[in-house]
C-alpha cells in the first residue's frame, strides 16, 4: 500500500491533520499548511471549529436523536475522538462505516475500526463521486441495517467537489436508500465572512492541484431540500448547539464553514 501514498505533494487529509495537531503528515503537507496559515492566520481556529462541530453533532445525533448508525464520507486521518467513540460512548452497539479516498487514511484506518465488541465498524476506500460503489459496498450492507435510521456525515469534504461533480446530486444519492428518519450532518466551505483571506487559502490549495468550490448560503441550503433542518438551521459551524468549551469566544470572520443537521421525513 505503501507505494500509493503520494508524500512529495501536500494532500489535503494531511494539512488538515497538520493543522489541528495530528502526527502524520510529510514536509509537503507542512509546508502547504504553514504557507496558508500566513495568509489566513485563523486557518487553525476554522479547522479545530470544523472538526468540534462534526463532535458535536455526532453527540446530539448519538444522545437526543437517538441514532445508532453513521455512514460518514471524507473521514479523514483518524483523530480521537473519532465518529464511533462519540457514538459508542453513548450507545455502545452503534455502527460506523468510514469512507475516504486517501490512500494514508486507508493506511491508518485500524486506528478507525477499534469499535466496542457490541458495536461494529468498517471503512470503505471510495470516491464520493461515486456514490454507487459505497452503497453497494459489501462492507456496507454487513456493517448498516439500511431498513433502521442512518446518519450520514458529510463533513469539510464538498468544498473539494467541482461545479461538474454535483455535490448536491452525490449526496442525495447518498441519502436516497435511507429510511425516514435518517439525517443528513454537513460541514461546507464558505468565503463569505472573510473573502479575501480565504480566497488566498484557496488560491494555495489550488496551486497545490487541490481547487476549491466555496458556497454562499443560497447554496448551502440546496443540500437540505426537503430535509427538517434542526434548530438553529444553517450557520457557521461554531454557532451550532455550543457547549461552552470555547465556541462561544471564536470571532465570525474566523470561520469559514457552514454546518447543520437535518432529518429526513
Ligand atoms: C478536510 S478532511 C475532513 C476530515 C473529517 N471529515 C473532518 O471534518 O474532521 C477531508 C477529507 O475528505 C477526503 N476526500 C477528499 N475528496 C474525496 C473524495 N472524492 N472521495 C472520498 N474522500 C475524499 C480527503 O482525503 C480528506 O480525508
Amino acid at each position: 500500500m505503501g507505494q500509493d501514498i503520494d508524500t512529495g505533494s501536500a494532500h489535503s487529509a494531511r494539512i488538515y491533520d497538520y493543522i489541528i495537531g495530528g502526527k502524520d503528515h510529510y514536509p509537503a503537507d507542512r509546508e502547504a499548511g504553514d504557507a496558508m496559515c500566513r495568509e489566513w492566520p485563523a486557518l487553525p481556529v476554522h479547522m479545530r471549529a470544523n472538526r468540534d462541530f462534526m463532535n458535536r453533532a455526532v453527540r446530539h445525533l448519538a444522545e437526543e436523536a437517538g441514532i445508532r448508525q453513521f455512514l460518514d464520507i471524507g473521514t479523514g486521518i483518524p483523530t480521537s475522538p473519532n465518529i464511533h467513540e462519540i457514538a459508542q460512548s453513548a450507545s455502545p452497539g452503534a455502527r460506523v462505516v468510514y469512507v475516504d479516498n486517501d490512500p494514508l487514511v486507508l493506511r491508518l484506518s485500524q486506528g478507525l475500526l477499534n469499535s466496542t465488541p457490541e458495536g461494529r465498524t468498517a471503512y470503505i476506500e471510495a470516491d464520493m463521486r461515486d456514490p454507487a460503489s459505497i452503497l453497494h459496498a459489501p462492507e456496507l450492507r454487513a456493517t448498516l441495517d439500511l431498513t433502521q435510521p442512518v446518519a450520514l456525515t458529510v463533513i469539510a469534504i464538498v468544498h473539494f467537489m467541482m461545479d461538474e461533480d454535483d455535490a448536491v446530486g452525490i449526496v442525495r444519492r447518498l441519502l436516497d436508500p435511507l429510511p425516514s428518519g435518517s439525517y443528513l450532518a454537513m460541514s461546507i466551505g464558505t468565503a463569505e465572512f472573510a473573502p479575501e483571506e480565504v480566497g488566498r487559502v484557496a488560491r494555495e490549495y489550488a496551486a497545490r492541484g487541490m481547487p476549491m468550490r466555496l458556497r454562499t448560503l443560497a447554496e448551502a441550503r440546496e443540500f437540505f431540500a426537503g430535509l427538517d433542518l434542526v434548530e438553529p438551521g444553517i450557520v457557521q459551524v461554531h454557532k451550532w448547539h455550543p457547549d461552552g468549551a470555547g465556541t462561544e469566544v471564536v470571532r465570525d470572520a474566523d470561520i469559514a464553514m457552514y454546518g447543520a443537521v437535518a432529518r429526513k421525513p
